[in-house]
């Protein structure tokens, strides 16, 4: 039974879904969702991610790392982790920049957290079996500061979505058409008491909000930063985010369930103040193009095209597309979360 014809039944059973329960079942269905199979990052599947863009945007983060080290004293092991690795390239790129400091290689402990078992085979391909994987941070063991990376991780987690409808709010859900075909509907909720326009949509990530929680009292507890980088707001506000992504082209969130990406964007507002609540502090959300200027990437990025006269162009235009305000590099933002008293580079001051 295909993963449309076992929801339409668990619908006829148990009533409609949430969108969050929509989005789960899509992504994480053990034999049929996105993340579970058929993950296709890259050119020729169905997304491509900052990584895949250019090898700068890791390399970047890498260097980042290894200051965020030093500033934190050097200690003698520290955990590099990232969460939702892909197909690895991130890490890849890190770790080439990282090798600058052979005192950071010696002490980093590197950990990949991914719940992609597909995934998971691709990254060892690319960095060998001698790192360590887990499935959850909390799997990753405790006893040393530790630096997390998570990009473009927080809009793949599952969101409800409560629409104000003309008499109150509602919850959108996932229900069948007379013809069993999936088709959203609102049912009535009292979930929320806030003010908002008609039509407004207000997404809800108990996940986003856990993962939030979840680093903020292990950097307070264990010393260190988080880096995040996704798309997603950096106030509060409305709007309908849901989005299926397969082949690089939209589609219909419920056209093929756990054939495309689908995903919300990152809500950092309250994923900040949920790391916030455990003692962390939080500095200022960047862009992500604000980010990589920080951390000096340049228009023309001189020693590269140096280096490669001949890919000048190329490294020109991978670099536009990371950090231009048209492009990805606006909506894409870049937040840190911290033990309260270590500063991140980068989020020293109000950008
Ligand atoms: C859109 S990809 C981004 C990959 C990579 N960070 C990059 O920038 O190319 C999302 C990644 O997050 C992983 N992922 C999705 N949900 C996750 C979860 N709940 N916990 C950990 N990893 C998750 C996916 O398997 C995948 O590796």
């Amino acid at each position: 039974m295909s993963l449309r014809e076992r929801l339409a039944a668990q619908i006829r059973l148990g009533g409609p879904l949430t969108v969050a329960q929509y989005m789960a079942a899509c992504l994480y269905d053990p034999q049929d969702g996105y993340y579970a199979v058929r993950p296709a990052l890259g050119a020729q599947g169905d997304f491509v991610t900052a990584p895949g863009v250019s090898q700068m945007f890791g390399e970047l983060i890498g260097l980042w790392a290894v200051e965020c080290w030093n500033r934190m004293g050097r200690p003698a092991s520290v955990r590099l982790v990232e969460i939702g690795p892909g197909d690895g390239s991130l890490m890849s790129d890190l770790l080439r920049a990282a090798r600058l400091s052979p005192a950071f290689c010696e002490a980093a402990d590197v950990w990949l957290v991914e719940v992609s078992e597909p995934l998971r085979e691709r990254q060892r391909a690319l960095l060998g079996d001698r790192l360590a994987w887990a499935r959850t941070l909390e799997e990753v063991p405790a006893g040393a500061p530790i630096l997390l990376i998570a990009n473009e991780v927080l809009d793949c987690l599952p969101a409800r979505q409560l629409v104000r409808a003309d008499r109150g709010w509602a919850e959108r859900m996932v229900g069948l058409d007379p013809e069993g075909e999936l088709v959203f509907g609102l049912a009535p909720t009292t979930a929320i008491d806030r003010d908002a326009s008609p039509g407004a949509v207000l997404e809800i990530s108990a996940a986003q909000q856990a993962l939030g929680a979840e680093i903020g009292a292990r950097v307070v507890e264990e010393g260190g930063a988080a880096l995040l980088i996704d798309y997603g707001r950096a106030v509060p506000g409305f709007g309908d985010t849901l989005q299926a992504i397969r082949a690089h082209r939209k589609e219909h969130p419920l056209a093929s369930p756990g054939e495309a990406d689908l995903t919300v964007h990152a809500d950092f507002p309250t994923v900040l103040a949920a790391a916030h609540a455990q003692g962390a502090a939080i500095p200022q959300i960047l862009t992500r193009g604000g980010f990589l200027f920080r951390r000096g990437i340049a228009p023309p990025p001189e020693a590269l095209t140096a280096a490669r006269p001949d890919r000048g162009d190329e490294i020109g235009r991978q670099l536009e597309r990371l950090v231009a305000p048209d492009q990805m590099g606006e909506l894409f933002k870049a937040a840190c979360i911290h033990r309260p008293g270590f500063v991140p580079p980068a989020f020293e001051s109000p950008s």
